[in-house]
């Protein structure tokens, strides 16, 4: 592994799911229990405002409740140590990647703990409630919405991410059921750009074929046992 410098990590609900998070496809998983075009869509949110400011601030105040797992801490140890460029690209909207001490982190679809005000744009920290529709801190406007991408916006920073991608060495996807895009693009996108690509996940996902190498168990076993070995060759 000598010749790796450059990493791209992409996490997943299945990182967080050992801290307590539920996943959205496994069964009984959140988008069982929601429908995807009601809380996850901006048609939605012009349709039931109440209904999806009260389904992210049930998460959002979850969320706070829980820890990083082992997994978390591995990819925070990982950053601390290691001296090539890395970037862990996640896809949850949690803080625990932050919390466990990772600092080089990309969230493209958002985060819980912003507030984002659709009438003067500026996004503020937000750890409270928004469905009782508190005045923007900037503007003072009632017009704060939830800081997550929705289906149908575009992700964050995503020339940032295809810049990584391709100077990548290593792409590692973890704890992701490859079902949507870009995201599950990255592995063929950092592939075809010569880096080796692997995948830590507890089945078999929607993209494992396209991986050098898959990996099945849970994240809090497989990522500390991965970022041991690359932290010691
Ligand atoms: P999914 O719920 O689609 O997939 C989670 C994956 O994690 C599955 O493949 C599980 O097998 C795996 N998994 C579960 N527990 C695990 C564990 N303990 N260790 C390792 N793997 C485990 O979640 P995502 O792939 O993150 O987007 O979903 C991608 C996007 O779809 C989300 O960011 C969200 C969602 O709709 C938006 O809301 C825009």
């Amino acid at each position: 592994m000598a010749e790796i410098r450059n990493i791209v990590i992409l996490t997943g609900a299945g990182i967080s799911a050992e801290s307590g998070i539920d996943t959205f496809r496994a069964e009984g998983g959140l988008w069982e229990q929601h429908r995807v075009e009601d809380v996850a869509t901006p048609e939605g949110f012009a349709r039931d405002p109440d209904l999806v400011l009260r389904f992210y601030d049930m998460r959002r105040e979850a969320i706070q409740t829980k820890q990083p797992n082992p997994a978390h801490d591995a990819l925070a140890r990982l950053d601390e140590h290691w001296e090539g460029n890395l970037l862990i690209v996640t896809q949850n909207v949690d803080d625990l990647h932050e919390r466990a001490g990772a600092k080089r982190v990309l969230h493209m679809h958002g985060t819980h703990l912003n507030a984002w005000c659709t009438a003067c744009d500026v996004k503020n920290p937000w750890t409270g409630t928004l469905a009782d529709r508190p005045p923007c801190p900037d503007c003072g406007q009632s017009a704060l919405r939830p800081d997550v991408v929705w289906f149908g916006e575009m992700p964050y920073e995503m020339e940032r991410i295809y810049a990584a991608l391709r100077t990548a060495d290593l792409f590692v996807s973890i704890g992701t059921s490859g079902a949507v895009y870009p995201a599950a693009g990255f592995v063929r996108d950092a592939r075809s750009l010569g880096a080796h690509t692997l995948e830590l996940n507890l089945d078999r996902s929607q993209g494992s074929g396209w991986f050098d190498e898959s990996r099945q168990g849970r994240a809090s076993e497989l990522v500390p046992e991965w970022v041991d070995t690359l932290l010691d060759s």
